[in-house]
């Protein structure tokens, strides 16, 4: 186990230029096997999740080469249509892999995928998205067995506006002779990217980033070479690691236009901030104030993602703040945590109402998921004193190296390896 040791208190001030974001990173490295081709990606981040991809990747039989921030997916050996039991159960992103390997072996057998403890997360939207495919899936002993002989362009909808399974369909969709076209798709910003991505491979796909996506089957991909989207959730975080303790951002290669409801929010809070082009520059007042309401939506309403870092960022500011997470039915577990540094937060099943303390204090508290655990090193920012946040691991899956994104902006932040003993 590993742990961050934060000293709060320092004012930040610097600059950190994005890395590549995970949730385009992780349905590009799974469409790289529509191809037989090799796939380049650039500036891709050394992330845990990212690794256990790749891990699959290479038990499926390619070849996964990482040099630096450039990684090399070479799926010519690819032999196995069966998911790897544990692996896949590490990552929610392993069932991406279900439509890409539907399309080249017309049958696949997974796991129930794994991931965050944040909420039910179940995957009925991608199977049923498969199942308008004319993919026959049976659950049998824990396994899903697809069967995708009867696989056929066509008309597919969906019931809620799901990340993945949109990501899932659109890459089962690509090589499938005819038109198919997704109804009441997703709107992120990484299903743009994916669509840029597949375009890039030969694809001819259109709509992603509104609700009707359409896909012309083409016969073949090829490989290329491809920088995804910049980490609109990581630069979210810095901002908000800075704005904690009334400090200054300068972060580089940001997808502003997708920052807007966070942008927003913030400057709601009296922050400064100043858009150009891919850079964005934050000014935080001495102390924040409350926002009134955050609601989480999909994209383009306020993402889930950023949610659990505004509470951390309301718990010290002037006044009450109310947040609705809509997405997730189980992302306040950190609430517990920001109370014992100080908070008063109060959660009432998807409600949580933080009533601003002036200062928060350091304590040793436990990171429970990704997000929850980047929310912690805020809060610890801004803290009197010394934090401890163990599972630090746990942030590992989505940032690569907190600490040093942390302490390029001027804070105190350390990696120690934790006795369990
Ligand atoms: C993706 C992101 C994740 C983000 C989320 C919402 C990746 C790798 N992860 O996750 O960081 O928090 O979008 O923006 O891109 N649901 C079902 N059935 C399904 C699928 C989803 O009920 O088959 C529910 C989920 O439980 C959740 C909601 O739909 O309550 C949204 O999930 P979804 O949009 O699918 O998120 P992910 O793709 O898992």
């Amino acid at each position: 186990m590993n742990a961050l040791r934060i000293r709060g208190g320092r004012r930040l001030d610097g600059e950190w230029n994005i890395h590549s974001a995970k949730n385009a990173v992780l349905p590009i490295m799974a469409a790289a096997i529509l191809t037989q081709d090799k796939t380049t990606l650039e500036r891709c981040p050394n992330l845990s999740d990212i690794r256990y991809m790749g891990d699959i990747l290479e038990t499926l039989g390619c070849r996964v080469k990482r040099s630096g921030d450039v990684m090399e997916i070479d799926p010519a050996g690819l032999c196995r249509y069966e998911m790897p039991d544990q692996l896949s159960k590490k990552i929610r992103s392993s069932i991406f892999l279900l439509g890409p390997i539907l399309s080249r072996f017309r049958k696949a057998a997974v796991t129930f995928p794994g991931g965050c403890e944040i909420g039910l997360r179940p995957i009925d939207l991608h199977l049923s998205g498969l199942r308008q495919l004319g993919v026959d899936v049976r659950e049998e002993g824990g396994l899903i067995l697809c069967d995708g002989q009867g696989m056929r362009a066509g008309n597919v909808h969906f019931d809620y506006p799901s990340v993945g399974a949109t990501e899932n369909v659109m890459m089962a969709a690509v090589l499938l002779r005819g038109r198919t076209t997704l109804h009441n798709a997703a709107r992120e910003p990484e299903i743009a990217d994916l669509q840029s991505f597949l375009c890039r491979m030969g694809a001819r796909v259109s709509g992603a980033g509104t609700h009707t996506i359409a896909i012309e089957g083409v016969n073949r991909l090829h490989g290329v070479h491809y920088q995804p989207m910049a980490d609109r959730i990581v630069a979210g975080t810095l901002m908000a690691a800075a704005a904690a303790t009334g400090g200054t951002a300068h972060l580089t290669n940001v997808p502003c236009g997708d920052l807007c409801a966070v942008f927003s929010k913030l400057r709601e809070m009296g922050c400064v901030i100043t858009e150009k082009e891919n850079e964005a520059i934050l000014h935080a007042p001495a102390r924040l104030n409350a926002f009134h309401q955050l609601q989480t939506q999909p994209h383009p309403g306020f993402p889930t993602d950023m949610q659990v870092q505004m509470l951390a960022l309301a718990a010290s500011a002037k006044g009450t703040s109310v947040i609705v997470e809509n997405v997730f039915e189980n992302r306040f577990t950190h609430a517990g945590d920001l109370n014992r540094m100080g908070a008063d937060v109060l959660v009432n099943g998807r409600t949580a109402v933080v009533k601003g303390v002036p200062k928060l204090c350091g304590a040793r508290v436990t990171a429970r998921d990704l997000r929850g655990g980047a929310a912690l090193a805020i809060a610890a920012l801004g803290a009197e004193g010394e934090t401890i946040i163990e599972h630090a691991q746990l942030i590992d899956r989505g940032y690569d190296h907190l600490e040093d994104m942390l302490c390029a902006l001027g804070a105190d932040a350390v990696r120690m390896e934790m006795n369990t003993q």
